[in-house]
C-alpha cells in the first residue's frame, strides 16, 4: 500500500491499494475532495489529459500505475503479444501530455522493467511491472525530500518567497518539488512569506497551490500574474522558487505558462530565481528549450470560466500550457543532489549525467 496523505485533511495525490489505482481529482479543488478510481488506459488517459491529475511527478507516478492497469486485461495473451501490447499501451499513454518529461521518463522505466525481467508469463511480469510502480513512486517522495533538504536554506527569517503554478504536495506524491523546502522552513521554524501566483488560465496557483500551504499553516497570500511585479518593486519578494516540467541539458527549462515573464521581472529587480528540479525532470537528451514541445490546449479554458463565457463567441485564441525560460535567468537547481549553479550544462551532467544517458 503507498497512499499516504501529506496535506492535513486530504485523501493522497495517487494511491495504490489493493491493486486499484486511484487518484484525488484536482480539477474539483478546493471546493471537493474527491477521490477517482481508475480501472481502464483509456480512463487514466484522460484523468491526466484532463488535469484531474497533473503536474509533471505526479503524472510519471499515475503513468507507471495506469500502465499495469492497463495490462490487466492483457493476461490471457501468449508472452510475446502481452510484451507487444505493453510497449503500445506505454505509447499510448505517452500521449496523453507533451511537455512533462517525466511521463516519458517513467514510461521508458516501465519498458526497461519489463525487458530486464525473466517472467515466463503475463502474471509474473505484470507482477514485476507493479514493484516498479511501486518503486517509482516511492522514489518521488525521496526526490521531493531531497529538493526540501538541499533548498531549505534558501528560506531565512522574515523572507518573502513567491511561487508559480502548483509545484506543491498535490503536483507529486512527497512534499513538492518547489514547496519542499517552503515545507521543510515551516516545520524548523522560520518565519516567512509566501506569495502565489494565481496561474491563468486554470488557476493551479489559487485552488492548489494557495489551498495547500494554507492547510499546512504556512502564511500565504494569492496575487493575480499580474501583480507579481509590483510585489516585488515593493520590496516584498527576495526569492522565486518554481517548479518544472522539463529542464534541458543547457539548463532552458519549461514550466507553466507565466514563468518565464516572471524570470524576467525578477531579473529586473535582482531577485534570485529557482527551479526546484528532481532528476525525473532532467532531460540531458534535449540540448536546449527550442527542442521542448508546449502543449496547446483547448481555447475554452481561456474563453470560459467554470463553465461560464468571458469572452466574445468566435474570439481567436492562444492556450500554450507552458512557456521556456532561457537559463540565463536562472540562478540555480534545487535538485534532491545538491542546488546546481552555473556552467549548468557541465554541472548538471556531472551530476547526472547516468540517468539523463539512461532516459
Ligand atoms: O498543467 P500542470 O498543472 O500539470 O502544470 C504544472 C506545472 O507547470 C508545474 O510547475 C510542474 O509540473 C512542476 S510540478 C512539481
Amino acid at each position: 500500500m503507498v497512499s499516504t496523505p501529506l496535506i492535513p485533511g486530504l485523501p493522497a495525490t495517487i494511491a495504490w491499494e489493493n491493486d486499484c489505482l486511484s487518484i484525488l481529482d484536482q480539477t474539483r479543488l478546493p471546493q471537493e475532495t474527491a477521490v477517482e478510481k481508475l480501472t481502464t488506459a483509456e480512463e487514466v488517459w484522460r484523468a491526466i489529459h484532463e488535469l484531474r491529475v497533473r503536474g509533471a511527478p505526479a503524472i510519471g507516478v499515475a503513468a507507471a500505475y495506469g500502465l499495469c492497469v492497463a495490462m490487466r486485461a492483457s493476461l490471457h495473451l501468449p508472452m510475446s503479444e502481452f510484451r507487444a501490447r505493453l510497449v503500445a499501451q506505454a505509447a499510448y499513454l505517452d500521449s496523453a501530455r507533451p511537455t512533462a518529461v517525466n511521463l516519458s521518463w517513467s514510461l521508458k522505466r516501465m519498458i526497461q522493467a519489463a525487458q530486464a525481467s525473466s517472467a515466463g508469463d503475463p502474471t509474473s511480469l505484470l507482477s514485476a511491472l507493479v514493484d516498479e510502480a511501486i518503486t517509482i513512486h516511492h522514489e518521488d517522495r525521496a526526490l521531493c525530500d531531497g529538493i526540501g533538504e538541499h533548498g531549505v536554506a534558501l528560506i531565512t527569517e522574515g523572507c518573502g518567497v513567491l511561487t508559480h503554478c502548483n509545484a506543491g504536495a498535490l503536483a507529486t506524491t512527497g512534499l513538492g518539488t518547489a514547496t519542499a523546502p517552503i515545507y521543510k522552513a515551516h516545520d524548523a521554524g522560520t518565519r516567512f512569506r509566501v506569495y502565489a501566483d494565481e496561474t491563468r488560465p486554470l488557476l493551479q496557483g489559487a485552488r492548489l497551490t494557495a489551498y495547500e500551504l494554507q492547510q499546512a499553516g504556512v502564511d500565504v497570500t494569492l496575487i493575480t500574474d499580474s501583480m507579481a511585479a509590483s510585489i516585488m518593486a515593493q520590496g516584498l519578494v527576495d526569492l522565486v522558487i518554481v517548479g518544472t516540467d522539463r529542464v534541458a541539458a543547457n539548463g532552458d527549462f519549461a514550466n507553466k505558462i507565466g514563468t518565464f515573464g516572471l524570470a524576467i521581472v525578477a531579473r529586473h529587480f535582482g531577485i534570485p530565481f529557482y527551479v526546484a528540479c528532481p532528476s525525473s525532470t532532467l532531460d540531458l537528451q534535449t540540448a536546449t528549450g527550442r527542442e521542448i514541445v508546449i502543449e496547446e490546449r483547448r481555447d475554452d479554458e481561456v474563453t470560459h470560466l467554470y463553465g461560464q463565457r468571458i469572452a466574445p463567441e468566435n474570439m481567436k485564441v492562444r492556450n500554450p500550457a507552458f512557456d521556456v525560460t532561457p537559463y540565463e535567468l536562472v540562478t540555480g537547481f534545487i535538485t534532491e543532489r545538491g542546488i546546481v549553479k552555473r556552467p549548468f550544462e557541465r554541472n548538471l551532467a556531472a551530476l547526472f549525467a547516468m540517468e539523463g544517458d539512461a532516459a
